[in-house]
């Protein structure tokens, strides 16, 4: 269960401040709202990566931001898997070393067979030797989808994962993360101002009411 409890966030003179919100252990979620209303500041300060002026974010009992920086880099690595709208792969590594070190940031032991069942069931196994430079947009994706739930996560994360697919790409997206969480009863969330989005995943939490 995931818990957002008045949290607020200054950027400037940009006050954002965000609704309460309950998210129960494996249940699927779109975060709505238009360009600018904070998706991707509440994604970030959900996943960890942006520490709010107040309020508090709790993930099964932790609260995130009582944990020191490096303990938050390891929950982060073991529960949460983040899609972000560009993939954000090592270029200098392999697909399959890109997974080796996402193991191994959240202190888990490097798992070979994980790693070769979750590329294959994304469809990406034959490029798992290959650097990211030489794979397609729609790969990478999947690529990046395949880092997120490397470790099984409990939660599992989007950021406008299709804004930028045309229409069979963009339903393949979401059929994958829907896929993957359902594999691992991860809670999925998934942000979008993408219309086509909208009837796939019932439960909204929209920052424009
Ligand atoms: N690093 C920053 N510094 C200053 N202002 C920021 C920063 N990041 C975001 N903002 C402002 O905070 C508000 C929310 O931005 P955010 O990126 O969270 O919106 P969004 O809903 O993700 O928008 P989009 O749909 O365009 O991605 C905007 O007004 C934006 O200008
Ligand atoms: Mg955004």
């Amino acid at each position: 269960m995931i818990r957002i409890d008045a949290v607020k966030h200054t950027y400037g003179n940009t006050n954002l401040i965000f609704k309460d919100w309950q998210i129960e252990q494996g249940t699927h979620w779109l975060l709505l709202g238009d360009s600018g209303s904070g998706k991707t500041t509440l994604i970030n300060i959900m996943a960890g990566l942006l520490k709010p002026q107040s309020g508090s974010v709790t993930i099964n009992d932790t609260a995130l931001y009582g944990l020191s920086n490096t303990r938050l880099d390891k929950f982060r690595g073991r529960h949460i898997g983040i899609v972000f709208q560009k993939p954000h792969l090592i270029k200098s590594l392999t697909v399959a070393e890109n997974l080796r070190i996402a193991q191994r940031f959240a202190g888990l032991k490097e798992n070979q067979d994980r790693i070769s069942t979750v590329l294959a069931s994304l469809n990406i196994d034959h490029k798992a030797h290959n650097l990211p430079a030489t794979l397609s947009q729609g790969q990478l994706q999947r690529v990046a989808i395949a880092r997120a739930v490397i470790n099984q996560p409990e939660v599992l994360i989007a950021d406008e994962p299709t804004s930028s697919l045309d229409d069979g790409n963009a339903a393949a997206v979401l059929e994958l993360l829907i896929t993957q969480s359902t594999i691992n009863g991860s809670t999925l969330v998934v942000s979008t101002h993408d219309k086509r989005v909208k009837e796939r995943l019932t439960n909204q939490y929209n920052l424009n009411t």
